[in-house]
């Protein structure tokens, strides 16, 4: 991977501009750095190292070069988006985890599936995460960073002690060796896309319609401000106009998340496969939950 190849490979992406580096701390942060130093929208970082790979929720992400993928683009808001922006952000979150479901189910045939809010399950294991931020300016949300690494090669895959949630790659799951400035290219042209019809509600039914665990019980685990955070039960309903995430509780009430984890996939997987509704997890109502 060289910056040549890639301008090569994207010459079709209506990109503003690509930075590659060999190595750096995260590419998330050197666009952070480069939007608020004026990059345009469409700007790209991408790397074959990070040192300092950043996941969500504090948590470190594993970068092994020629086996990862690792990219950020800076997206900077249009006067539509500035506008709606407080009600959206939440879909831009979505709009990484959209793009590479989709690029893994068109282009590789993958059952690629979305682990609310933006981890991309195939097989039930985790190929991808994404990391959105957003830069403010004057109290005004003004660019948002998009930061996907997806697992191209088995060496992208920690070790199984090293993991909270099992995790694959795109060789292992198509069995063939792949290319990642293809990958790059297929989920690029899905992020302009998707980025089109963000306010769509085309949008929101695909992210709905990639959902994994669907009618299933899972547990979330969302933070209220104590350092364990609350855990809630719920049969996964699908997601609200915010991108927000709808459970049902087992005396049917809807409860709707902002923000949270699952952590572990589907609940009939714990407990030795015997699920029992109610076993002493807390449920917090809607109106509690941070928005
Ligand atoms: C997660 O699953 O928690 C999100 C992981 C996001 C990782 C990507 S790799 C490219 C970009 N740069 C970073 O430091 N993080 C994101």
């Amino acid at each position: 991977m060289n910056q040549k190849a890639i301008e090569r490979e994207l010459a079709r992406i209506p990109l503003s501009d690509i930075r590659f580096f060999e190595s750096l701390d995260s590419t998330n942060d050197a666009a952070t750095d480069w939007a608020m130093d004026g990059a345009s929208d469409y700007s790209l970082v991408i790397a074959n190292h990070q040192k300092k790979g950043r996941g969500r929720l504090g948590r470190s992400w594993i970068t092994i070069p020629g086996a990862s993928l690792v990219f950020s683009l800076i997206l900077r808001l249009s006067s539509q988006e500035y506008q709606q922006v407080e009600n959206v952000f939440s879909r831009f979150s979505g709009l990484g985890a959209v793009s590479v479901s989709q690029a893994l189910r068109i282009h590789y045939q993958l059952p690629a599936m979305i682990k609310w809010p933006n981890d991309v399950l195939v097989n039930d294991k985790k190929i991808s995460g994404v990391l959105a931020e957003v830069q403010w300016m004057g109290g005004h949300p003004t660019v948002v960073i998009l930061g996907i690494g997806i697992n191209i090669a088995s060496k992208a895959v920690p070790p199984a002690r090293d993991l909270q949630f099992p995790a694959t790659c795109l060789e292992g799951e198509t069995g063939a060796s792949q290319n990642r400035l293809l990958v790059l290219r297929h989920v690029l042209v899905e992020v302009c896309h998707w980025r089109s019809l963000l306010m769509d509600e085309v949008f929101l039914r695909t992210w709905e319609a990639h959902l994994a665990y669907r009618g299933e019980w899972i547990r979330l685990t969302s933070q209220d401000g104590s350092s364990t955070g609350v855990v809630t039960e719920g049969r996964v309903m699908g997601l609200d106009s915010h991108g927000a995430l709808k459970l049902v509780s087992q005396t049917g009430g809807v409860m709707v998340f902002h923000s949270g984890e699952i952590p572990d996939g589907k609940y009939s997987a714990l407990d030795d496969g015997i699920y029992q509704p109610g076993s002493g997890i807390q449920l917090r109502p809607v109106d509690s939950l941070p928005k």
